[in-house]
């Protein structure tokens, strides 16, 4: 018995935002953001488009890719740092409105790495004969929680949503994940106010507190190390030599941090993913819209062994080695 991703989907908003217009909002510059981050435009939801608008079409789109209906998921994970609101969850709006029934549906909060943590939750499901067919969302309006006055983090996020679903086969198609913490280090990257630490208040508002707050350079550096040690590790589990892997889709934090990655794992640029020039940095839902837009292009090919990674707040990170299969 063995588990394998069926289908794939990803959504975005229509509203695109260029370094052009950035460099109308703050002090910064597209010859900046470029070299610094790779990242040239990235879309944007609109006032009335919470998460669970491109969570739902997303999901809609891998269950169909996946040749299933609604009815035939088991149970739904919502990765996201943004959800509609704080309850309920993201995962009960996506199920109740794809008629889903009474399947439990939750989110889970990793930041960046939410989407492997999903499919670890999902994959051990499945494994444990619990449920048959789990759908995973990696979903994320960061624009609504990002300091548009804050020249040192409001260049690098996008909205978007992705979406895979994991269903029990005779084939192994997820040879291996790897998740991991170290909560030490969570001031690095965080919300302050909005939750019982720091409830809203005039004063959290005043204070620009339910924005996200970043040390970048910090975050970099972790970034750098944490992500190629735990794609090396999962790929040592599984037994596959990193000459065998035919994609790599980091997580899309910063092309700079793509491409180190890519370089201390020994994988030829070639066969490293990448869309933050377009997308910017889409948090929990980067990696399941790069994987769509990869399979999309047709660069997936049967028995293809895809590696995943990614690294965000908590911190948190996470590594897959997956082989395309699909019946
Ligand atoms: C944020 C990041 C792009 C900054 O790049 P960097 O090369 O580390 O830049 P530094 O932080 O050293 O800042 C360099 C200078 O640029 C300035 N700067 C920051 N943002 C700027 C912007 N948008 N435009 C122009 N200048 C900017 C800084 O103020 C700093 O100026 P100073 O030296 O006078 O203080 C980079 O650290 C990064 O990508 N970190 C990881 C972020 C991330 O991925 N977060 C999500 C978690 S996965």
């Amino acid at each position: 018995m063995g588990v394998i991703v069926a289908g794939l989907g990803a959504s975005l908003p229509e509203k695109v935002l260029t370094n052009q217009d950035l460099e109308k909002m703050v002090d910064t510059s597209d010859e900046w953001i470029t070299t610094r981050t790779g990242i040239k435009t990235r879309r944007i939801a609109r006032e009335d488009e919470p998460s669970s608008k491109f969570a739902i079409e997303a999901a809609k789109i891998a269950i169909e890719n996946a040749g299933m209906k609604p009815a035939d998921i088991d149970v739904v994970i919502v990765a996201t740092v943004t959800p509609d609101m704080m309850f309920p969850s993201t995962a009960c709006i996506v199920s109740s409105s794809l008629g889903m029934g009474e399947i439990p549906a939750f989110d889970i909060s990793a930041a960046c790495s939410g989407f492997l943590y999903a499919m670890n939750i999902a994959d051990s499901f499945i494994r444990s004969g619990k449920y048959n067919t789990a759908l995973i969302i990696g979903v994320e309006t960061l624009s609504k929680i990002t300091d548009w006055e804050d020249r040192n983090t409001c260049v690098l996020f996008g909205d978007g949503a992705g979406a895979a679903v994991l269903t029990r086969s005779d084939e192994e198609g997820i040879l291996g994940i790897e998740v991991r913490s170290d909560g030490t280090k969570g001031d690095l990257l965080y919300m302050p106010a909005g939750g019982s630490r720091m409830p809203a208040s005039m004063e959290t508002v005043k204070n620009r507190l339910h924005f996200i707050k970043m040390n970048g350079r910090e975050v970099f550096k972790h970034a750098v190390t944490k992500m190629p040690a735990i794609a090396k590790e999962v790929l040592d589990k599984a037994g596959i030599s990193v000459k065998d892997v035919s994609l790599f889709i980091p997580h899309q934090a910063n092309q700079r941090i793509t491409v180190s990655t890519g370089e201390r794992l020994g994988i030829d640029p070639e066969k490293v993913y990448s869309n933050i020039e377009r997308f910017g940095n889409t948090s929990a839902a980067s990696i399941p819209i790069a994987w769509w837009e990869a399979y999309s292009k047709g660069m997936i090919k049967e028995n293809d062994i895809i590696l995943l990674a990614a690294f965000g707040g908590g911190f948190t990170w996470a590594a897959a080695v997956v082989k395309w299969r699909r019946k």
